[in-house]
């Protein structure tokens, strides 16, 4: 069954404790951080995840839309994160990052922009636990999904073979599309609006997986 990570930017920011109580039977909670440099968009950092992380026991998927991540990573893995992902496209040198995050005991991925092909994640992927795929440029929640993606998945796949890689997609996921991203092979499907957007939290997870 595919897995399901609600993205906490879609969620009410002046009410996060009781916000994340009511996505209990999601698989993970995924968590957008911008630096208002690598996206044109700011959103929170390592002290708002450590400060939800006494509420909530799901794993914390975190994906670092910024353009350094090497020097926030120990902040990071303090907080609490329990899988980092960060993109290929970020000014960092790529296996160093993924040395440190792995230094902590903690997954880690590679997150690829719509424009950037799936061959570039060909040289690490021996060294990750997960790639993202996005199917929105990131920066905002709440946007349209790019079809595009679905071959992207497909290569994807195929390039991981029998590998232990997670493919996950972020952005614009809904009931009307998650049928063919799980047919094209995907593992998670992060969904902010189409969960954090309904009243009943719970029941929109569950209609994603069905
Ligand atoms: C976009 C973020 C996404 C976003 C998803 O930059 O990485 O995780 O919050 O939100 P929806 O599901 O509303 O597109
Ligand atoms: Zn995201």
């Amino acid at each position: 069954m595919i897995k399901i990570a609600p993205s906490l930017l879609a969620s009410d920011f002046s009410n996060l404790r009781e916000e994340v109580a009511t996505i209990s039977n999601a698989d993970m909670l995924h968590l957008d951080v911008m630096d208002g440099h690598f996206v044109p968009n700011m959103s929170f950092g390592a002290q708002l995840i450590k400060a939800i992380r006494k509420y909530s026991d799901l794993i914390f998927d975190v994906h670092l839309m910024i353009s350094h991540p090497i020097k926030y990573l120990d902040d990071f893995a303090k907080a609490g994160a329990d899988i980092i992902t960060f993109h290929v496209e970020c000014e960092d040198n790529i296996k160093e990052v993924i040395n440190k995050i792995k230094s902590h005991n903690i997954k880690c991925g590679i997150v690829l922009s719509p424009d950037t092909d799936v061959e570039a994640s060909k040289e690490y992927i021996d060294d990750v636990d997960m790639v993202l795929l996005m199917s929105v440029y990131p920066g905002f929640g709440g946007q349209k999904f790019m079809p595009s993606t679905l071959d992207k998945v497909r290569k994807l796949k195929e390039l991981i073979g029998d590998r232990d890689v997670l493919i996950e997609i972020d952005g614009g996921i809904s009931e009307e599309n998650i049928h063919l991203v799980k047919e094209a092979g995907v593992d998670v499907a992060v969904a902010g609006t189409s969960v954090f957007g309904k009243e009943n939290r719970e029941k929109a997870i569950e209609d994603l997986k069905k």
